[in-house]
């Protein structure tokens, strides 16, 4: 307990899943809260998406540990709704020292070069651009400060997997923007390391879209269909990880036990990246 104690951690994607448990991880150890999130259904993304009510709860359990909390509807996309966002956070909590660049989507399954040109803007636009963006609003507030900067990539970002090209790419490029990031802003004392995780439990991974993708044989998959094919993937012999696995590590990487950790890409993938 106290990790964290009189730190601010910005966190993209805060009203479930992953997010979520972020928000909560890190204020169970004293952080207070700018939690971002677009809060409604994007055209396009094939599996429902979070709404306030979602975001209510995240603001309900980091309340009830005695954290502050400051809540923002921003889509990643939108570069002036995300500054003003991220500015109102700092500015009503007073300081910033972790990024949970979390926020993202999966896409539609397809072959590379048959991907329509709307799912790969959306694709790049949120998983990659939406990163950027929260990166880049967020930097001028730890300049002088320093701080932690954890980017959610995936196992995706390491390896390729057929079928989701568009995801593969935009989860790739975050290397290259955590490596630039890293290197330019070493000096300044702010960390930047990446994230890979392997299937995570939550609700962009246990949708029927998703049932269907790793279960084409059945005709109404379900979560316990998927999970022998999910667990092939792995080395260790389980299906998925729990997202407090993901938040565990950004908490690592952002408390003083990660002080002279940047610039890397961390697997939390059950060893699947041995495997590809
Ligand atoms: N679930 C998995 O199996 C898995 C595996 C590897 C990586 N990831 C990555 O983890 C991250 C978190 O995903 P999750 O598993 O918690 O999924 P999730 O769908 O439960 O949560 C994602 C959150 O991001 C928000 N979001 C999406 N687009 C947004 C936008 N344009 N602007 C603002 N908010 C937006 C959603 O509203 C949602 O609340 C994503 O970047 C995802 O690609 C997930």
């Amino acid at each position: 307990m106290g990790r964290m104690e009189g730190k601010v951690a910005l966190i993209t994607g805060a009203a479930r899943g992953q997010g979520r448990s972020h928000a909560v991880r890190l204020a169970e150890e004293g952080a207070d809260i700018i939690a971002i999130d677009v809060c409604e259904q994007i055209d396009g993304v094939l599996y429902p998406m979070s709404n306030e009510a979602d975001m209510q709860e995240t603001v309900r359990l980091v309340t009830a540990l005695g954290r502050r909390i400051s809540w923002h509807k921003a889509d990643v996309r939108d570069d002036d709704i995300l500054k003003a966002a991220i500015d109102a956070g700092v500015a009503e909590l007073g300081r910033l020292d972790v990024v949970a660049a979390n926020a993202g989507i999966s896409g539609n399954f397809g072959a590379v070069h048959e991907l329509s040109r709307e799912s790969w803007d959306m694709m790049l636009g949120i998983d990659l651009t939406g990163v950027w963006n929260t990166c880049r609003f967020a930097v001028p507030h730890m300049l002088e400060s320093g701080g932690s900067i954890a980017i959610t990539s995936s196992a995706a970002g390491l390896h390729a997997i057929p079928g989701i090209g568009h995801y593969v790419s935009a989860k790739h490029g975050l290397v290259g923007l955590m490596r630039s990031l890293a290197l330019e802003l070493g000096a300044n004392r702010i960390r930047v390391n990446s994230i890979h995780p392997t299937q995570v439990d939550t609700p962009m991974l246990m949708n029927d879209y998703c049932y269907q993708l790793f279960r084409p044989d059945l005709p109404n998959p379900t979560k316990a269909d998927i999970a022998d094919v999910s667990q092939s993937m792995h080395v260790l012999p389980v299906p998925w990880v729990d997202p407090v696995d993901i938040s565990n590590a950004i908490l690592f990487l952002a408390s003083d036990e990660g002080r002279y950790i940047t610039g890397v890409a961390l697997a939390v993938d059950c060893g699947a990246d041995l495997k590809s």
